[in-house]
């Protein structure tokens, strides 16, 4: 939660850190602040509640000295301290005695600096006073006395990337924040600092006081890649984007004429792969619906026992894994805090991990023994939508390796999979192509105030992921159901304010039984919105209102099946006038409890 970044170089350094600060601003947006240093050491800071353009107008109307090439620069997803001015970060210390002005926890550490730096440079005093706090944190720290220096550090906190340039130096939470500047970058580890000058940069261990060396990558997202290329909103963007985005996570990996899923790395073929007894899936949100989906599919094809948890309450409850557990943790971003722990968790416990992750470099993909990328390309919408479609990309390639290493499908059978597999980006595209229809309903039915949806089997996670986007960004209260579950409870709910979202794929082995939930939903004076297979008559019959995806088979239909219910809650959004990219109260990579 929150973004951080930090320039310092030769270039003024003002515009460089705002311009981060707006890619970062999906991490966190009730207030913004900057702390930017003159080459004469004086230090301005300017912080401003609400969003980035507020501090960009106060920055406009603000003095800057033009000798500002180094500052730090925060966006805040607020956890202690309501969002206000004061409670913004960067914090700094008060000269005399200690006076606190926010009610904020980081506070906390600017003060206890401000003592450490009375007596040592601030490359001594920043480990000094970082080991006299507790708990999860993430840090970039400026001093006036130093000017050009930054200092960064973490310990279990959100993500830090150091970003490399000639003559100058970046330091940020997540590369989109970088992608304009630079494409070297390097992560820093748990309990690592590093000092940032415009010539250089130093890590150190912070328990040690040791150098440590740092590979540094190359990262393949570009700048225009984290634009909206024309789009009014990211989400839209990035719905639009799926079928490329599948495509990508197929490219290279996904053969056809073989049926082999080809995966880089040498955990794919090793022996372990035919030993593990269990699978464990874990994450949360979208991606814990991925994995819902995942089971279903790992369990079809494998037959073998998967489990899939809610990575926050996995990890509090002693969970039964142990070496010959395979678990796969799912995360677009790899920073979520509760799946991280979960990943932690198991791994003490000897399971073996694998992450289906989009960011290569976070912590999750660092810590796991095998990664899957999604390579779904930078997600800056808070609502996730190409990641869990790409997701479900993964889980086809997981499945389809593990079915072929363990010889539990037939070659001719991973062949004609794989054939189901790569049309799907095209059939995606006939899906997306709706927006009339999808517009009419949204116009239908954004009046009301409560949905449920249902589903059954495959189409259970859709109609939790369905519901999840509709209230995420248009606020309106939304249930997914196994449609089974109905009667046994939500059924009391239904009238005809209730509108209904079915969806009733005609390849579902519990399609009848859809219909029958349609039935009894209409009996009660309900309204249905179904998902239908194109050219179904009598599902369309039944409906008040359908949207169409084209007929594939069951377990391929959640690829396309929740593409019209993103595009309902994206257009309904709309209607609402929401904040649709960055919704109220959410941040897009959840890095604390
Ligand atoms: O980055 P992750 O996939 O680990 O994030 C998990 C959830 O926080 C995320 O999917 C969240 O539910 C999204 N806002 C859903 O749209």
């Amino acid at each position: 939660m929150c973004g951080i970044v930090g320039y310092t170089g030769f270039k003024p350094a003002t515009p460089i850190l705002l311009n981060g600060l707006v890619k970062l601003e999906y991490r966190g947006y009730d207030s913004a602040g900057l702390a930017l240093a003159a080459r004469n050491g004086s230090v301005q800071i300017i912080k401003k509640v609400g969003k980035i353009h507020n501090l960009i107008s106060t920055v406009k109307h603000s003095k800057i000295s033009p000798n500002v090439t180094s500052g730090i620069g925060h966006t805040r997803w607020a956890t202690h301290g309501q969002p206000t001015d004061i409670n913004a970060h960067p914090h700094s210390g008060c000269a005399k005695g200690h006076r606190f002005k926010s009610q904020t926890d980081s506070e906390v550490l600017a003060h206890l600096l401000e003592d450490e730096l009375k007596k040592y440079p601030v490359e001594k005093a920043v480990p000094q006073a970082l080991a006299k706090i507790e708990g999860t944190y993430s840090v970039v720290i400026i001093d006036q006395s130093k000017p050009d220096t930054l200092i960064g550090a973490r310990s279990g906190g959100g993500a830090l990337v150091v970003g490399l340039g000639k003559g100058e130096n970046f330091l940020a939470s997540d590369v989109s924040a970088l992608l304009a500047y630079t494409r070297e970058v390097f992560y820093l580890e748990d309990h690592e600092m590093v000092i940032v000058t415009p010539q250089g940069v130093t890590v150190l261990n912070l328990s040690n006081g040791k150098t440590v060396k740092k590979q540094v990558a190359e990262i393949a997202w570009t700048a225009e890649q984290a634009e909206k290329g024309g789009y009014p909103h990211f989400m839209l963007k990035e719905i639009m984007e799926q079928p490329t985005a599948l495509q990508d996570t197929f490219t290279g990996r996904l053969d056809p004429s073989t049926g082999k899923v080809i995966l880089e790395g040498a955990f794919w073929s090793s022996p372990y792969l035919k030993q593990f007894k269990k699978i464990t899936l874990l994450g949360m949100g979208t991606s814990y619906y991925a994995a819902l989906v995942g089971k279903f599919l790992l369990e079809k094809y494998l037959r073998i026992q998967v489990e899939v948890d809610n990575a926050s309450e996995f990890r509090y409850r002693n969970p039964i894994v142990d070496k010959k557990t395979l678990v796969v943790v799912i995360s677009q971003s790899g920073e979520t805090v509760d799946t991280l722990t979960a990943l932690r968790e198991a791994k003490s416990k000897g399971a073996k991990i694998i992450a289906i992750c989009n960011v290569m470099g976070s912590s999750v993909t660092r810590e796991s023994e095998a990664v899957l990328l999604t390579r779904a390309g930078p997600e800056i919408g808070v609502a996730s939508t190409k990641a869990f479609t790409t997701q479900l990309g993964a889980f086809w390639l997981l499945t389809l390796h593990l079915a072929g290493v363990r010889r539990a499908m037939k070659p001719a059978e991973l062949r004609k999979k794989s054939h189901e597999l790569a049309k799907v980006p095209l059939q995606m595209e006939s899906v997306l192509k709706q927006t009339k229809a999808i517009e009419k309903v949204a116009k239908e039915y954004s009046t009301y105030f409560n949905f449920l949806y249902l589903g059954r089997g495959f189409q259970y996670p859709i109609a939790l992921e369905g519901a999840l986007k509709l209230k995420e960004i248009s606020y309106i209260h939304a249930e997914g159901y196994p449609g089974g579950e109905m009667k046994h409870g939500p059924i009391a709910l239904i009238d005809s304010k209730m509108p209904v979202v079915a969806i009733a794929l005609k390849s579902s082995s519990t399609y009848e039984k859809m219909l029958n939930n349609i039935e009894e939903v209409k009996a009660r004076k309900g309204k249905i919105l179904a998902v239908i297979e194109k050219g179904d008559k009598e599902a369309r019959r039944k409906a008040n209102s359908v949207l169409e995806i084209p007929a594939v088979a069951e377990d391929i239909s959640p690829m396309l099946s929740v593409l019209p219910l993103q595009l309902m809650a994206y257009e309904i959004a709309k209607l609402k006038r929401r904040e649709i990219d960055q919704p109220r109260n959410l941040a897009k990579s959840v890095t604390v409890e």
